[in-house]
């Protein structure tokens, strides 16, 4: 069961036990109102004047120590039994019952479908911890023995790219870069104005059809109105499996940026022209 149909489900839930602890709080609550107003016309008789009210009271011996007075306690009333009539309900407290329950529905299915829309796909996708696939298969699809070609990964929108140069940028540490890991995992989104960036096969750049800023097959700038070289994700081995976490993108090496000779021009032809 997904996260989402769990929350569904939480959600419908506590709706209606609250709900139903609402209708039996207002049920409890004109029961009570009812018993009152039937108990109330048995009351008037139990105090006050007996009829002999005018005879002077007697004299009294004085105490030494005066007790306090013991007030006789009043006997229980008896509850009249409810008539027909009392415990039947009315059109404006079936109306107003059935107003309440419509709104609470309304409102509930309002906050299912709300959480459903926000909660977080944590199961897979973009913004999670992808899989690519083996390490060595990998190396070849994108690495010498296939001309350096990248790799589109749809489910993280990122390019997979072989990479031979220094790693003399921060960023290369923050994502995981070593002698032994010869992949970068980068974001295809132009860190211009964001458009998907393609890769041009000519040129060996990675060139935004947008405003035609470039990149090199490393993903640092080369050229055009981008600020910075493309952003990139964090790539770990689980043993012989490339892992990219797409949820914690890390910022581009800075313009002038240049650490693999090979790719810092491009080998052909630009895709988009300046
Ligand atoms: S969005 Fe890529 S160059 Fe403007």
């Amino acid at each position: 069961m997904s996260p989402g149909t769990i929350a569904l489900v939480v959600v419908a839930v506590s709706v209606a036990l609250w709900a139903l602890f609402m209708a039996g709080l207002t049920m409890r609550k004109q029961r009570r109102a009812a018993f009152a107003t039937a108990g109330s016309g048995t009351t008037t008789s139990s105090g006050g004047d007996r009829g002999g009210a005018s005879a002077p009271p007697q004299a009294q011996p004085e105490q030494s120590s005066p007790e306090p007075e013991q007030k006789p306690k009043p006997a229980p009333k008896k509850a009249k039994p409810l008539t027909n009539a009392q415990m039947s309900v009315s059109r404006r407290q079936f109306l107003n019952r059935a107003w309440t329950a419509s709104f609470t529905a309304f409102l509930g299915f309002f906050g299912m479908s709300s959480l459903s829309f926000l909660w977080p796909k944590l199961t897979g996708g973009f913004g999670t911890a992808i899989t690519a696939g083996s390490y060595e298969d990998l190396v070849g699809l994108v690495g010498p023995d296939a001309g350096y070609k990248p790799l589109f990964n749809a489910e993280g929108r990122f390019w997979l790219v072989y990479y031979e140069g220094t790693g003399d940028s921060p960023v290369y540490l923050a994502t995981g870069w070593s002698e032994d890991m010869k992949l970068l995992a980068l974001y295809r989104k132009c860190v211009h104005l964001g458009c998907s960036v393609p890769h041009c096969s000519k040129s060996s750049l990675f060139e935004c059809p947008c405003h035609g800023s470039k990149y090199r097959l490393s993903g640092e700038y080369y050229g055009g109105p981008a600020p910075r070289g493309l952003d990139r994700f964090p790539i770990t081995l689980d043993g012989d499996k490339v892992v990219v976490d797409t949820g914690l993108p890390q910022t581009g090496p800075p313009r002038g940026t240049s650490t693999w000779d090979q790719f810092s021009e491009p080998t052909g032809p630009l895709c988009v022209p300046v």
